[in-house]
């Protein structure tokens, strides 16, 4: 059984008084049921450790450490005790241009100090108009293959579909369309390893929202969500949460 989870994506959002506001929030019940996680941005990250919910950062270096100016390494961020790292977001694949090679050494960097790599996949609007959805999403998952192959300590992985039109636009997948591309990465995953593909989550992301969240939690293939702006608002969140725990 794969305990859903539901991942608060701040991207560059909050003020130290407003993420202490949200962190109280957030913690005040408990849900143990499904697994609730925060992605705040990096300076933020120590606030959480006084909180019992996950947490994690939004993107870490390629490299181990040295001369990389402004970029924070793996194992920095597990020393202040996150649990996870999204990898490839599309706004990273978009604005910073990062690669699949690049991608390949941020998931290994992960892995090699004990993180767990999320790796976002997802088309944009121009690929899906062309039919091309599926052949873009296989040619991201194309770096679990790899780091399956290049990384002895590869245990676990989770993955975010997130079509690319569908991120901050209000609006979200259908969830049967969502459904199709999580099956296609499931079986994508078999082809690399079965146990992996049974265990890992596979996350919906793009505009998520309090009312259409339990349409997704009723698909087979959907293991939880990665939810951005609607995750700002502490409330909104919850109900997105309890959208989850009642599926
Ligand atoms: P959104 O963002 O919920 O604001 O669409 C999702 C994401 O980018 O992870």
């Amino acid at each position: 059984m794969r305990k859903k989870f539901i991942a608060a994506n701040w991207k560059m959002h909050g003020s130290q008084q407003s993420s202490i506001a949200w962190l109280q929030e957030i913690s005040k019940e408990a849900r143990a049921s499904i697994e609730l996680a925060v992605f705040p941005p990096y300076v933020y990250l120590p606030l959480c450790q006084s909180f019992s919910l996950s947490y994690g950062a939004q993107n870490c270096a390629a490299y181990p450490e040295g001369a990389y100016t402004g970029e924070v390494s793996a194992t920095m961020l597990k020393a202040l005790g996150c649990r996870y790292v999204i990898i490839g977001h599309s706004e990273r694949r978009r604005f910073f241009m990062e690669t699949n090679a690049v991608l390949l050494e941020k998931c290994k960097q992960a892995v090699l100090a004990d993180l767990v790599p999320i790796l976002c996949v997802g088309e944009t609007l121009e690929a899906r108009e062309l039919n091309q959805t599926l052949s873009v999403v296989k040619e991201q998952l194309a770096v679990v293959a790899a780091l399956k192959d290049n990384c002895s300590q590869f245990s676990e992985i989770l993955i975010a579909y997130e079509p690319v039109w569908a991120i901050g636009t209000g609006k979200a997948a259908m969830p049967s369309d969502a459904e199709v591309v999580h099956a296609f990465i499931r079986s994508e995953l078999v082809r690399i390893q079965t146990a992996l593909a049974q265990q890992t989550r596979i996350l919906y992301g793009g505009s998520v929202s309090p009312e259409n969240a339990a349409a997704f939690f009723k698909m087979h293939n959907v293991d939880g969500v990665l939810v951005g702006g609607a995750s700002l608002r502490a409330k909104d969140f919850l109900a997105i949460a309890d959208a989850a725990c009642n599926s």
